[in-house]
């Protein structure tokens, strides 16, 4: 049983944020009801979570106007709930904290998952859970990093960033719910447009969340390329399924 000394070893809630319009993706609809495989795109991506090993249950922030969700298969699993989003990712993240933060103690550990990676791998995950209290999935940069200036409304180098501490976010994104509650909270109010992910809103909280590098396949899906690179590695993850966790 779950007391405010003691949560569950383990146990963690997963939120996902699902309220966004898919703008980038110019499609008719936001791109987690888009079809990858034959099914949604966020279909896999709660299909995935649903499988992680100690999870305790899913939070998906969805759009005010959505209709689509609740006709999923997967949403009526006991252990999905949705709530109403906000404008910014950060605010359909803080709106799915506040709702856990009802039910249970501020100690539980809490993974921020985009709706659109729907690829993330169970070795991956596995990793981010033994990881420190705050950590993150992150892709090490793997091409020379450019600074630029603008001059004359071009853009130009500015200087050539040392490549080997460099890092590209993603998610899941852990921390302890009640920290990353107040941290988010802090962080849209004092600087809204800072806050880009989970970990900018700890970082500015005085928190130096752990980096877990992670495998390439868990790009998130923005651009209509990505959907045709997802359907790949599906089919690719399909017939070979020993190379799973290695794309
Ligand atoms: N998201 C959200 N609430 C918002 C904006 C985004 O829950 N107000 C979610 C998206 O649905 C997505 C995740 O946050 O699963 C990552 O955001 P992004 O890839 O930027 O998705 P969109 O905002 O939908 O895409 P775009 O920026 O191209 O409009
Ligand atoms: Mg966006």
């Amino acid at each position: 049983m779950t007391t405010a000394e003691s949560p569950v070893e383990n146990a963690y809630w997963v939120v996902v944020p699902a309220a966004g319009a898919g703008k980038r993706m110019g499609a008719d609809k936001p791109k987690q009801y888009l079809p990858l495989n034959g099914k949604p795109l966020i279909a896999h991506t709660l299909g995935n979570i649903l499988g992680w090993p100690g999870l305790k249950g899913i939070v998906v922030a969805i759009a005010a106007d959505d209709t689509e969700f609740s006709t999923l298969d997967c949403a009526q699993d006991p252990r999905v709930q949705s709530v109403t989003g906000g404008v910014e990712r950060a605010d359909s993240v803080l709106a799915a904290l506040e709702y856990l933060s009802e039910r249970d103690v501020p100690e539980i550990p809490v993974l921020v998952h985009d709706a659109a990676r729907p690829l993330v791998s169970t070795d991956d995950i596995q990793k981010l859970l033994a990881a420190g209290p705050m950590a993150l999935l992150a892709q090490p940069a793997s091409d020379t990093v450019k600074q630029s200036h603008s001059e004359d409304g071009r853009e130009e180098v500015a200087q050539t960033l040392p490549r080997n501490r460099i890092w590209l976010a993603q998610t899941p994104q852990k921390a302890p719910l009640g920290k990353l509650r107040e941290a988010l909270q802090r962080g849209l109010k004092e600087r809204p447009n800072a806050i880009t992910d989970e970990a900018s809103a700890l970082e500015l909280a005085g928190f130096h969340p752990e980096l877990v590098a992670a495998c390439r396949s868990n790009f998130k899906i923005t651009h209509p390329a990505d959907l045709i690179l997802a359907e790949a590695l599906l089919q690719h993850r399909a017939v070979t399924s020993s190379l799973e966790n290695n794309l």
